[in-house]
């Protein structure tokens, strides 16, 4: 058990942002963290369109290194990739505070954070003096600022700004705090964005080999909007690798009984894990064979991302349940997932990805 385990019950006493502050200076302190190899399990898997390969299929997700201070320390929990951010071009302050809430009885977090963060110049900086191991994959989510009267040209910006230090880029267009940006998953406005992010894919990219980009979308889309996300996605080039399902949602499960249900925000953590898994599961059976998933959304257990394995993600990420159970949760949902493939018979990650998807029975 490493220092930041035992620190859990302390920090668990805190308001949930100040226990994060918290958390993110211990880390960068560094003591008493644990050495824990990405490839320990046998799990290592290649995201195939992106050409991402990872020591195990569990990463980090967005949200929990805005900054891009702490992915060293992070990397050794026994995470197979990391990301940060979101980042936007300018610095801003995010909405006022409190604006973290858990939901311990439901196992669920609300947040309105509203892209708090030191914007690109900071985030450049630390990823450039602490660049991604090779074992352990770094990728830069992005996000525009609340004023911004251009979003799509933060988008730009932020591609150009993050793409020589990072892995991989993630475009955000799903956080439900800032106004207006999920209106980017409408066809139009998606269609302009993944037309003008290309061209800045490509410019970064130069003559060489373009990196992995990613799409992240909400969950709280109706039939059309996905279908319609699901044909717009298609027509984007190679330069797209893949989908992220899914960001926090805005709805309220009538089941929740923490008294801050009815904080605004978006939902994460358990309360998201079957919404999120089913939007996986639709745009699998869509998109499964063209583009890589990645399914973010409740995980808490080796069970719960062997269903969004099965569901048809070659990677999943969490952030929540680390709240409640600290990073040692890594290389625990690490041993379970190897110990459920072992049990089904697979002997790969990569020949469990998608197999619940009827185009695969
Ligand atoms: C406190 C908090 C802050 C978050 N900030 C971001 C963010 O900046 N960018 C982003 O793409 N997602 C952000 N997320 C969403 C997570 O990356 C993830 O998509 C969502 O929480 C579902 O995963 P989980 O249930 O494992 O937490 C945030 C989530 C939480 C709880």
């Amino acid at each position: 058990m490493s220092l930041s385990d035992l620190a859990l019950p302390l920090v668990k006493k805190l308001p949930a942002e100040a226990a994060h502050s918290a958390t993110i200076k211990g880390l960068k302190l560094g003591i008493g963290l644990p050495n824990i190899a990405p490839d320990s399990w046998g799990t290592e898997v290649t995201l195939p369109r992106a050409r991402l390969r990872l020591a195990n299929p569990i990463g980090l997700a967005a949200g929990f290194d805005k900054n891009a201070e702490v992915h060293r320390p992070m990397s050794r929990f026994g995470f197979g990739f990391l990301e940060c951010g979101t980042v936007t071009p300018k610095p801003q302050p995010g909405n006022p505070k409190p604006r973290v809430f858990r939901l311990e009885e439901d196992q669920g977090v609300i947040n309105r954070l509203g892209f708090n963060n030191y914007g690109l110049g900071y985030f450049v900086r630390r990823l450039r003096r602490t660049p991604p191991g090779s074992n352990c994959p770094v990728g830069a989510n992005v996000g525009a600022n609340k004023t911004s009267d251009d979003f799509i040209a933060d988008y730009e910006a932020g591609i150009a700004a993050v793409y020589p230090v990072c892995s991989y880029i993630t475009i955000n267009i799903s956080s439900p705090n800032t106004p207006g940006l999920r209106g980017l998953q409408g066809k139009t406005a998606l269609q302009d964005l993944l037309t003008r992010c290309e061209i800045a894919v490509k410019s970064a990219a130069g003559h060489s080999t373009a990196k992995p980009v990613f799409l992240k979308l909400a969950p709280d889309l109706s039939d059309t909007e996905l279908s319609d996300i699901v044909q717009t996605v298609r027509g984007a080039g190679a330069w797209l690798s893949g989908l992220i399902i899914s960001n926090t949602t805005l709805d309220r499960p009538a089941d929740l009984s923490s008294v801050n249900k009815t904080e605004s925000g978006g939902l994460s953590g358990a309360p998201l894990m079957h919404k999120s898994t089913k939007v996986l599961r639709d745009v699998a059976g869509e998109l499964f064979g063209e583009f890589d998933l990645i399914g973010c959304g409740g995980i808490a257990s080796g069970a719960d991302a062997y269903a969004k394995i099965r569901a048809g993600a070659h990677a999943v990420q969490l952030y929540s349940a680390l709240i409640y159970h600290g990073p040692g949760l890594v290389a625990k949902i690490n041993a379970e997932l190897a110990a459920l493939l072992k049990a089904d018979g697979f002997s790969s990650v990569v020949e469990a990805v998608g197999a619940d998807l009827p185009s695969r029975a």
